[in-house]
């Protein structure tokens, strides 16, 4: 698949390479650095390429949005349209200060809010960029959750991040970003299937959370 990526740093680049060395397209943007870009599209091969935000968004049939959230602003002004794109939203809401919601509020809603016409799924988010880089295709596989409120999106989207070597579980609805972003139980905690299986069995309904 065409996967234009907006925001290339250390998830950008690890997820880029990975999508790359399993046959998918790439398109680099976001980056303050044009040589880093290049360097990102050269290394990951003939099919890559890169550009603005703007070039980006229109060649992904798939868009990994991954910026700072500091930044998250300046990305989607530049990006422009996504209407019926599938975004993988890879933000935490990390500002100078710490977390930008409360427990509950997620920027996955808050993205999604913002970008009404494109399928935005969850993603990456969680899992920290070392064990991107380190343990994809680890034995027994890592998890990677995802969620959305579309299912072919998440289809679509969740083959691409298991592709690039996680076993993909699928939290249901958009809202569940509230286990994955910064306050949530499953943030940054490493876990196979089995590990993970009594830590999401023990999750509340979303509807009593
Ligand atoms: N780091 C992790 O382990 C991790 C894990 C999961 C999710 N996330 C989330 O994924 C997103 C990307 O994280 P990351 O660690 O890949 O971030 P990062 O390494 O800082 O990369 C951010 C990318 O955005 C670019 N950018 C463009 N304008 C920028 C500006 N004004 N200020 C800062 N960066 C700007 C950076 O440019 P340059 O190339 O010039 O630096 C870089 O390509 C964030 O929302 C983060 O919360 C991070």
């Amino acid at each position: 698949m065409k996967v234009g990526i907006i925001g290339s740093g250390r998830i950008g680049s690890n997820v880029g390479a990975l999508l790359a060395q399993a046959g998918h397209e790439v398109f680099y943007s976001f980056s303050r650095s044009e040589d880093k870009l290049k360097r990102l599209a050269a290394e990951a091969g003939d099919e890559s390429r890169w550009g603005t935000p703007a070039q980006a968004a229109a060649f992904g049939e798939v868009i990994l949005l991954s910026p700072p959230y500091t930044a998250l602003d300046s990305a989607l002004q530049e990006a422009g349209d996504m209407a019926g794109k599938i975004v993988l939203d890879t933000v935490n809401p990390f500002t100078a200060q710490g977390p930008a919601y409360a427990e509950g509020g997620t920027a996955a809603e808050a993205i999604a809010g913002r970008l009404p016409r494109a399928r935005l799924v969850k993603a990456y988010n969680h899992i920290h960029y070392q064990d991107i880089a380190e343990q994809h295709h680890a034995e027994p596989p890592l998890v990677a959750f995802i969620c959305g409120d579309d299912p072919d999106a998440k289809a679509v989207g969740g083959q691409l991040v298991a592709d690039t070597g996680f076993y993909v579980w699928d939290l249901g609805e958009l809202a569940a970003a509230r286990w994955t972003e910064p306050h949530g139980p499953l943030f940054n905690r490493p876990m196979t299937q089995e590990q993970a299986a009594p830590i999401v069995a023990d999750l509340p309904p979303l509807s009593r959370a």
